[in-house]
């Protein structure tokens, strides 16, 4: 059976969400960069091995690439699911783990990498939004693209109500993406990502709708 390893870095609602998906892999340990991460507790309760690579530790951010890729080799998983994971990962890490390591990012890549996605597509009053899972290579938040899914941004809407929208897809995608991956189907051509077996998509999203 394949195996997978989630990285998180605080609450883990999106690790959550891959673990109840039961996806067709083994999650084989759930590891933070941080020791008090919500989601570790979580994980423990359901009998998830978890791990502590806590970045404060190490003298560099090579030495913290090494140490948690040493951790997550242990397990020789077949897919790395980085889930809210807040640190950088260096060249070599990132290299390590090409083509069998997935990132959740919340909106509609290439629009808003980095931080404060919903601030930032608000500011710019964007009338769709939404969540990117992809790929992670050495460029942040650039990777080919798995899957995304849009949420309308609303008049009147905050940070915390976009965001929460966007969360409730993150969950919905994520755990598609991970499936597709571990059945085998995903392969990158080009830089692009194609999805065996897909159907094709005709519908049309329209915001706002008259
Ligand atoms: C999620 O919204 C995820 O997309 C985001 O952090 C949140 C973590 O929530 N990730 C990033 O911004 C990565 N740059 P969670 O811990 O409840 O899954």
């Amino acid at each position: 059976m394949k195996s997978y390893v989630i990285l998180i870095s605080g609450r883990g609602s999106n690790m959550q969400a891959l673990i109840a998906a039961q996806l067709p892999g083994r999650c084989a340990a759930v590891i933070s960069n941080r020791p008090d991460a919500a989601g570790l507790a979580w994980a423990a309760a359901r009998g998830v091995p978890t791990a502590v690579v806590d970045h404060k530790a190490f003298a560099s951010r090579a030495a913290f690439d090494a140490a948690l890729a040493a951790e997550i080799e242990r397990h020789a998983p077949d897919l790395v699911l980085l889930a809210g994971f807040m640190r950088v990962l260096g060249q070599d890490f990132v290299k390590r783990f090409d083509g069998r390591m997935l990132n959740i990012h919340p909106s509609l890549l290439p629009s808003f990498p980095g931080l404060h996605t919903h601030a930032a597509a608000l500011a710019a009053g964007v009338k769709i939004h939404g969540c990117t899972v992809h790929f992670v290579t050495p460029s942040l938040d650039c990777g080919p693209i798995v899957v995304q899914a849009a949420v309308p941004v609303l008049p009147g809407d905050s940070e915390a109500a976009l965001a929460a929208r966007v969360l409730a897809q993150e969950h919905v995608v994520y755990a598609q993406a991970a499936r597709w991956f571990l059945e085998g189907r995903i392969a990158v051509i080009d830089g692009h990502v194609q999805l065996a077996g897909a159907a094709n998509a005709d519908g049309a999203l329209r915001v706002p709708l008259d």
